[in-house]
């Protein structure tokens, strides 16, 4: 029986790995801009750290990790996200301790399993930046700001930004009596999962995805009604500095997000047109996540942008910047005789910095002619009778079909002059 990609996760082949590279490159450049610097941490981590990290009721916790024992029977996940592990990794190394605030940035794969459908996957890639050891809001401005930049340089102006404030422990506390008393009488009309956890965390129902426990708890008090002074004077500020920057936003009350960690902001950025799962990106203040995970009182903020999303996105604009990276030249041989003085060209030219290629499976040069073209080569050097015995090269332009004879001496620095062209 063939063997195939696991469900849920895909090959991402070399004729589309050039969108990657370009997408990877405008966020990695950004958010450099904005002085983030690149963390690299593990793909799998102890399965504790997501419990106390991300929260045992989310969905993520008790449906969606990927985890199993290692041979030493310990319990270890494949990250279903990076803020957890990057609170892990500023306890781990003390860097508290350090200049802050801490801010870094990170691209990778995660885990979750989900029912996989166009933009959902199992596998599937997240930019995120984080920003740890500072309450001010004008950070979680900066974020948000840097969030926007991306997707203005990425071409993705169509985007909407959903803002919502969930307040602290303490003014959640007294909305989720509030909140409790609500949904108590109507319980019987909630989702399963919801009838579970609404004493818990009913902020859940807030976030469910079964449309019937929307309806079901219809007229419920918002948050924002119940945020404490400095609560309400951040959210005022963050609000404030966004529209200062001409971002536009739309508050959201229903916007409490699927993670346990978050604090007072919190976002989410959706582009209609990519279909069902319309959410490219979200984030949010996690003041108290690093103390959750063993550390100090250490506020942070951040986002993650998904990937593949954002790769539906662009390519839904046609966006004529991605451009995939070929070869430049190919070297053609007339006569199997020349095998080594092509061969000697081809090392020059790369060595040059030339991107270069030739054939290896004893192709006519008609059929060489076609191939070059296929790969999308700007010049074809010949290598036949008349060069060899003329000491030259014939370079043809592949688009104007032009042919000229150079130098056999002066061949690298010609190709070079004739590139600057493309
Ligand atoms: P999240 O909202 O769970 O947040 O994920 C962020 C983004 O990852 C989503 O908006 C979506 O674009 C993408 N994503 C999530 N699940 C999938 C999936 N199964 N397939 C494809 N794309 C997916 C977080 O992960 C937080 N850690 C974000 C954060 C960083 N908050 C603060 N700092």
């Amino acid at each position: 029986m063939q063997v195939k990609a696991p469900r849920g996760t895909y090959d991402i082949l070399p004729d589309q790995v050039h969108k990657w590279h370009y997408i990877e490159e405008v966020l990695k450049g950004t958010a450099e801009l904005y002085g983030y610097r690149e963390v690299r941490t593990p793909i799998f981590e102890h399965t504790e750290l997501f419990e106390r990290g991300v929260g045992e009721s989310t969905d993520i916790v008790t449906k969606e990790m990927y985890t199993f024992s290692d041979k030493s029977k310990r319990s270890l996940t494949l990250r279903p996200e990076g803020t957890a592990s990057c609170a892990r990794a500023i306890i781990e190394h003390s860097l508290y301790n350090g200049l802050l605030p801490v801010k870094w940035y990170y691209t990778g794969p995660m885990f979750r399993y989900d029912r996989p459908q166009t933009g959902r996957y199992r596998q599937f890639h997240q930019f995120g930046v984080e920003a740890f050891g500072s309450t001010s809001p004008y950070l979680d401005a900066e974020v948000i700001l840097l969030l926007v930049e991306i997707l203005n340089r990425l071409g993705l102006s169509e985007f909407e930004l959903h803002l919502n404030s969930v307040g602290c422990p303490s003014c959640r506390e007294e909305y989720r009596h509030k909140l409790i008393q609500h949904i108590t009488p109507v319980k019987d009309g909630l989702c399963k999962d919801c009838q579970v956890r609404y004493q818990q965390n009913p902020l859940r129902v807030l976030d469910c995805k079964v449309a019937t426990c929307h309806e079901a708890i219809t007229g419920y008090p918002t948050l924002s009604e119940y945020l404490c002074g400095e609560c309400r004077d951040h959210y005022a500020i963050v609000r404030e500095t966004l529209e200062q920057n001409g971002v536009k936003y739309i508050h959201d009350d229903n916007l409490v997000r699927g993670l346990d960690y978050y604090t007072k902001t919190a976002f989410e950025v959706h582009i209609p047109d990519i279909g069902a799962q319309s959410a490219i990106g979200g984030g949010g203040r996690y003041d108290g996540l690093v103390r959750d995970c063993g550390g100090p009182d250490l506020p942070g903020i951040g986002f993650a942008l998904g990937i593949e999303r954002l790769l539906l996105a662009v390519e839904s604009l046609k966006s004529s910047c991605v451009r995939p990276v070929g070869i430049e030249a190919f070297v053609t041989v007339m006569d199997d005789k020349y095998e080594l003085q092509a061969a000697r060209l081809v090392n020059e030219l790369r060595q040059a910095g030339i991107r270069t290629d030739k054939d290896y499976s004893g192709k006519s040069a008609r059929a060489q002619m076609k191939y070059a073209a296929k790969l999308g080569a700007y010049l074809t050097l010949f290598v036949g009778d008349e060069e060899i015995n003329g000491d030259f090269i014939t370079i043809r332009d592949m688009q104007s079909k032009k042919q000229e004879q150079v130098a056999r001496d002066h061949i690298t620095d010609h190709v070079k002059l004739l590139l600057q062209n493309y």
